[in-house]
């Protein structure tokens, strides 16, 4: 993917079937004379298939495809066979993958999830005991169209077991194993699972550990107390350990049943972990095309978790399903409707409003260094070696995080322009700075943190002065000094917490230009701690409050001395010129 909203261009893979979809009818010749075998994935390796296959019951098309990485020996001359005996002629060996471009106006990223594999908890014996399966191997056992055509029994000997465990939240709110999250959908599926059970074999005991039953959605209760009017048993506590017994394979798990306070053991035919969900594999690829951001759980972030729930922070951008959250079915379809929505207004619109906080690039000023293009969250900035960088200004989102890191004074930051925040630093601190704390702070988390300290009417003291940005990134180097060079004892840089930022991951920027200050501070001998970093979200105006407090402690123990030495150990240095030699131009505040 390349491109900005409206614009962009998509390159497929299509990935070669070996079997032309129009002319092959399904006839399964093919599959009878197919020497190869292998585990079937979609069957989660409970059966297998050729070959040559059809990936899944309901698959459109529906016909055959061929995996060239099983085919005999990747040389079909040696085998063969199906070509010998397809009489439609359906087959081609020297099928190739195709690129095919495309170019699109929005981007709908739907790339669903993938399930936790429970491999690393073998306190339940996964690895070591047949009749312990996961909740999608459950699926997979139940269904109709599955390996045992939905006759419900256990791995080791086929038997159709009388007392079935449901070990609920593996690998899910655990922290230990990275997950802290609630997977959101097992709950409801072991329920179902019990139901359904219930429903085909009256005569099973369902058991299932839970930590807390999450049924919250619409009938999602009434669910749960009919899977305990049709005999499943639910006791609160997960299971500290499994063992089998090695002779009939059955299994007795240790629970301490946290109602009654007691250890308990339980013996059972066959025990189902009910697996969470996890963010798919190959997600770190498509946020790094689309320019999107991830939550420290994994999952993409959206533009805003109440007013932009569907939005990537990349305009045109939208998401449906699990990659945005952990979502049951009809969240998902909501969510799905939702983006197809706004990619349709989006699109029939035939123009969109942009922000009018964009940055602009004076090409004379420009010294064609291409550090904004790399620090751009968005990669609204198109810069090639020796040419002047340009902003597209229907993929910037205002960030600033160009303009502070421009050596050049080339770029323009609308509406925040250097001159207009230097002003305000420099009007801040033109009377008795020594008793004030200064403050940047982002406009979406710290300065709304600043708000919500006053509308919850929390005291902090009145020596701070707050100067909005829209984000931290946009706190250039020269900024802080200046606030230093006019007598600040303490500056603080302040924005949404690390992986928060309202515009992808501009604050690491923050982060780094606030690493170099403090080098800096160091070098000329000034206590780096009078430059101080805090995240603080717009929920946080108690940590406002209390950030404050702390500011004005450290504010009382900076000297005069240490102030006046600030002043003169910063004094401005002579400005760099464009390497390209272009005659500097002042910035142009629109
Ligand atoms: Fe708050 Fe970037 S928007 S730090």
């Amino acid at each position: 993917m390349s491109g900005y909203v409206g614009n962009f261009t998509a390159k497929i893979r299509k990935k070669a079937r070996y079997v032309d979809p129009t002319v092959c009818n399904a006839c399964g010749e093919c599959v009878k004379v197919c020497p190869v075998t292998r585990p079937d994935g979609f069957q989660m390796g409970l059966s297998s298939r050729k070959a040559i296959y059809i990936p899944f019951p309901q698959a459109v098309p529906c016909s055959y495809v061929l995996n060239m990485d099983d085919c005999l020996g990747n040389n079909p001359i040696a085998c063969g066979k199906c070509s010998d005996v397809c009489e439609k002629e359906a087959i081609n060996y020297d099928d190739a993958d195709e690129i095919i471009v495309r170019e699109i106006g929005a981007v709908v990223v739907a790339i669903g999830l993938d399930v936790y594999d429970p491999t690393e908890m073998d306190e339940y014996g996964y690895t070591r005991f047949d009749n312990v399966i996961t909740s999608m191997e459950f699926e997979r056992l139940i269904c109709a169209g599955g390996p045992t055509a939905g006759h419900f029994v256990r791995p080791r000997d086929r038997m159709r077991p009388k007392r079935i465990g449901f070990i609920q939240c593996v690998g899910s709110r655990n922290p230990k194993i990275g997950r802290p999250y609630c997977s959101n959908i097992c709950c409801m599926n072991t329920i179902k699972d019990c139901l359904l059970l219930a429903d085909h074999y009256p005569d099973v005991e369902n058991t299932v550990f839970y930590q807390d039953i999450r049924a919250s959605g619409k009938s999602f209760e009434d669910m749960y107390q009919r899977s305990k009017e049709a005999g499943s048993r639910y006791i609160r506590g997960l299971p500290g350990d499994v063992e089998e017994d090695a002779e009939t394979g059955n299994l007795t798990v240790t629970v301490e049943n946290t109602t009654t306070g007691k250890l308990e053991r339980h013996e059972f035919d066959m025990l189902v972990l009910s697996v969470g969900v996890q963010p798919p594999k190959g997600m770190g690829k498509i946020a790094g095309m689309l320019t999107l951001s991830r939550t420290s759980d994994g999952f993409f972030m959206e533009s805003h978790p109440k007013l932009k729930p569907v939005d990537a922070p990349t305009r045109g951008v939208y998401f449906a399903g699990f990659c945005e959250s952990p979502k049951d079915i009809k969240d998902s379809v909501c969510q799905a409707g939702a983006a197809a929505s706004r990619a349709g207004a989006l699109l029939n619109a035939g123009q969109i409003q942009i922000e009018a906080i964009t940055s602009r690039i004076d090409e004379q000023a420009c010294s064609a260094c291409g550090l904004c293009a790399k620090v751009c969250p968005y990669g609204a900035i198109v810069w090639s070696k020796g040419e002047p960088a340009v902003v597209v200004e229907a993929a910037c989102a205002g960030c600033g995080a160009c303009g502070a890191t421009c050596l050049f004074g080339a770029i323009t930051m609308r509406h925040f322009t250097d001159e207009q925040l230097m002003a305000q630093v420099r009007a801040i601190l033109a009377d008795k700075p020594q008793d004030k704390v200064f403050c940047f702070a982002c406009n979406w988390c710290s300065y709304a943190g600043g708000d919500m300290a006053g509308i919850s009417r929390i005291q902090y003291p009145a020596s701070n002065r707050v100067v909005r940005t829209m984000c931290s990134a946009r706190v250039s180097e020269e900024m802080v000094i200046e606030a230093f060079r006019c007598g600040a004892p303490v500056v603080l840089v302040s924005g949404c917490h690390y992986a928060d930022c309202h515009y992808i991951n501009a604050n690491r920027q923050t982060v780094k230009r606030m690493q170099r200050l403090w080098d800096q501070l160091e070098k000329a001998g000034i206590r780096p701690e009078r430059l101080q970093l805090e995240w603080i979200s717009a929920a946080e105006g108690q940590k406002f409050a209390k950030v404050m407090r702390q500011m004005e402690e450290l504010r009382k123990t900076v000297t005069l001395e240490e102030i006046e030495y600030a002043r003169d150990a910063l004094k401005p240095k002579p400005k760099k010129r464009a390497k390209n030699g272009r005659k500097k131009s002042a910035a142009v505040a629109t």
